[in-house]
C-alpha cells in the first residue's frame, strides 16, 4: 500500500473522490493524512468522516513561506509519504518544498494548461468567449501551474453558462480524472523524469495522456 498525503484548502470534493476510490479499491493506496492551511475547510470534515487523520498548519504561526513549508514538510514526513496530492490547495509552494518532494507531487488545476495558470480560470474562459474549458492534472515543478501535464479533460462552454455552471462541469471531470491519475501513480505506471511525465515507460506529449475509448 502506498502512503498518500492530501493537501486541501476548501470544500474537498476532489479529496472525496480520492477517498471513495481508495475505499472501493480503485486506488490501492492509503490516505495517511489530510493537511489544510485553513482550519474551517470542509474537506477536513470529509476526512474525519472517513476516519482519516487531519492536521491544520496555519500560516499565521510562521514568519514566512519557507518556515511554513518546512514545518509542513516535517509533519508530512512523519507519514512516510509516497505521494503528495494537492487537491484545491491554494498556497504557492516554496522551491525547497517542491524539490523535497520532486516526482511525487501532483496538482489539479481548473484549466486546459498552459492556458490560464493562476486564479479565476473559469471567469477568464467565459470572458474570452472560449468554446471549451477544462482541467489538468500535472506534476508539480517550481513553475506555478507549469509542471508536465499528465491528463486533461475538456468541457464544452455554451451560451448561458455562468461561473457556477462551468465550475460544476469542470468538477465532474476532475472527480473522474484525478483518482485515475493517482491510480496510475500508485500502480507504478506513471513517473516524472527529466522534467517530463512518463506513462508505461513512454514520454507523454505536452497535452498529456490521450484517453482512448477503452480507458
Ligand atoms: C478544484 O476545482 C481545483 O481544480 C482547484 O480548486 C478546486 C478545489 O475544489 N484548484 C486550484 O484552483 C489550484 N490552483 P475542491 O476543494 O472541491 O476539491
Amino acid at each position: 500500500m502506498k502512503n498518500i498525503i492530501v493537501l486541501i484548502s476548501g470544500s474537498g470534493s476532489n479529496l472525496q473522490a480520492i477517498i471513495d476510490a481508495c475505499q472501493s479499491g480503485a486506488i490501492e493506496g492509503s490516505i495517511r493524512a489530510v493537511f489544510s492551511n485553513v482550519p474551517q475547510a470542509y474537506g477536513l470534515t470529509r476526512a474525519r468522516q472517513a476516519g482519516i487523520e487531519t492536521e491544520v498548519v496555519e500560516p499565521k504561526n510562521f514568519a514566512d513561506r519557507t518556515a511554513y513549508d518546512l514545518a509542513l514538510a516535517e509533519r508530512i514526513d512523519g507519514y512516510q509519504p509516497d505521494l503528495i496530492v494537492l487537491a484545491g490547495y491554494m498556497r504557492i509552494l516554496s522551491p525547497a518544498f517542491v524539490s523535497r518532494y520532486r516526482s511525487k507531487l501532483l496538482n489539479i488545476h481548473p484549466s486546459l494548461l498552459p492556458k490560464y495558470p493562476g486564479l479565476h480560470t473559469h471567469t477568464q474562459a467565459l470572458a474570452n468567449g472560449d468554446s471549451e474549458h477544462g482541467t489538468t492534472v500535472h506534476f508539480v515543478t517550481e513553475e506555478l501551474d507549469g509542471g508536465p501535464v499528465i491528463l486533461q479533460a475538456r468541457v464544452p462552454l455554451a451560451t448561458g453558462d455562468t461561473e457556477a455552471s462551468v465550475i460544476g462541469k469542470v468538477q465532474v471531470q476532475e472527480h473522474r480524472i484525478y483518482p485515475l491519475v493517482i491510480r496510475w501513480f500508485v500502480e507504478g505506471r506513471l513517473a516524472m523524469r527529466d522534467a517530463k511525465a512518463w506513462m508505461d515507460g513512454v514520454e507523454l506529449p505536452a497535452q498529456g495522456y490521450c484517453e482512448k475509448e477503452s480507458d
